[in-house]
């Protein structure tokens, strides 16, 4: 028989993403809602550890839904990864009557969650990156604010780059993943898109691609670099040297994962919080929210983390073709 859920914990980890907010919002709300207790946990698994713990009522979660950033506040814990600091968390979590624990980030911190599952302690997963790179979900929380963000940056680099006829690197937030940089690629009509998953650093492709977009009377060049390929100062200083065209790197960095969330991610967090509570309060564990062919799903952490995913083939296709 499912074991009954009476205190659900609640934590962010990994990189913070716009929407959590409206995530955590959701579970202490939904929780109360189903009559638990539920209880913060600050600082990610680092805070669980130090035992940053604090009951939190409706109240605690007010005026937060519109606002970047976690409440929460987030860490990366590399300690995590060790079986006996996971033991004394699962222990911790017991001391303070958490028997349900709601794990808000990205492939990282599921693993994590799936470790606390296999400890006895529920977990649900809920998946917040702008990156956008978690296999099992077409939808992360923070990647629709995020890519709109950039995408607003880019435009503006776009007019001054036509204004000087300059060729602009924009780089992206991105390490691992090129998905920010394809979308931004596709809605702000770049010339180049260059992602870790496919870029062959074939510079000369490049300059090539720039002279001869000149020569067809293209007034500016704008290259969507992601951050896993980077160094666009450098590049920025060969491609000046190579093509004879005035360019420019600009990194929009950490802005791309602040701000007001979009209407979009304050929903499906919203969404993706409360369903979270439910499948605790239905006795899973070690499940991870998702949103998957336009439905609200739910997998196993460990079928979710053996999933793979890849750059959709077409919109990295239509992407060069369409800004010719
Ligand atoms: P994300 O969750 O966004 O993928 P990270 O990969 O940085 O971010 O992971 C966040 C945290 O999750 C790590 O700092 C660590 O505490 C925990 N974590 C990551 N990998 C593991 C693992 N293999 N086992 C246990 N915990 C992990
Ligand atoms: O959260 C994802 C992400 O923004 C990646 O795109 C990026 O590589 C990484 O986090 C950077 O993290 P930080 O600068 O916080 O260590």
């Amino acid at each position: 028989m499912a074991k009954e859920i009476h205190t659900i914990g609640v934590l962010t980890s990994g990189g913070d993403a716009p929407g959590m907010n409206a995530a955590i919002r959701a579970v202490v709300r939904q929780s109360i809602a189903n009559g638990k207790k539920v209880k913060g946990i600050k600082r990610g698994y680092a805070g669980l550890l130090q035992e940053e713990i604090e009951e939190m009522e409706a109240k605690h979660v007010s005026d937060i839904i519109q606002r970047g950033g976690t409440i929460l506040q987030t860490a990366r814990c590399p300690e995590f990864k060790q079986p006996e600091v996971q033991k004394q968390a699962a222990e911790i979590c017991r001391k303070h009557g958490i028997d349900g624990i709601i794990v808000i980030g990205g492939d990282g911190s599921f693993q994590g969650a799936q470790k606390l599952a296999n400890l006895g302690i529920n977990t649900i997963g809920i998946p917040g990156t702008i990156d956008l790179d978690i296999a099992c979900t077409d939808y992360t929380i923070g990647f629709d604010t995020a890519v709109n963000t950039a995408m607003e940056a880019i435009d503006k680099v776009r007019d001054t780059s036509t204004s000087h006829e300059r060729c602009s690197i924009i780089e992206v937030m991105g390490r691992d993943a090129g998905y920010i940089a394809l979308w931004c690629g596709i809605a702000n009509g770049a010339e180049d898109i260059l992602l870790p998953e496919k870029y062959d650093y074939d510079e000369q492709r490049l300059v090539n691609h720039i002279i001869d977009n000149r020569k067809r009377g293209k007034k500016h060049h704008i290259i969507v670099n992601a951050e896993g390929i980077g160094h666009s100062a450098s590049m920025a200083k060969r491609i000046e040297a190579a093509t004879g065209m005035e360019t420019r790197a600009t990194i929009l960095g950490h802005m791309q994962r602040g701000g007001t969330p979009t209407c979009k991610d304050r929903v499906y967090a919203s969404t993706m919080g409360a369903m979270a509570v439910d499948l605790l309060c239905a006795g899973k564990s070690n499940r991870v929210v998702a949103y998957r062919h336009g439905d609200y799903v739910d997998y196993d952490i460990d079928e979710a983390l053996a999933m793979q995913k890849s750059i959709p083939e077409y919109q990295y296709k239509i992407a060069q073709t369409l800004s010719i």
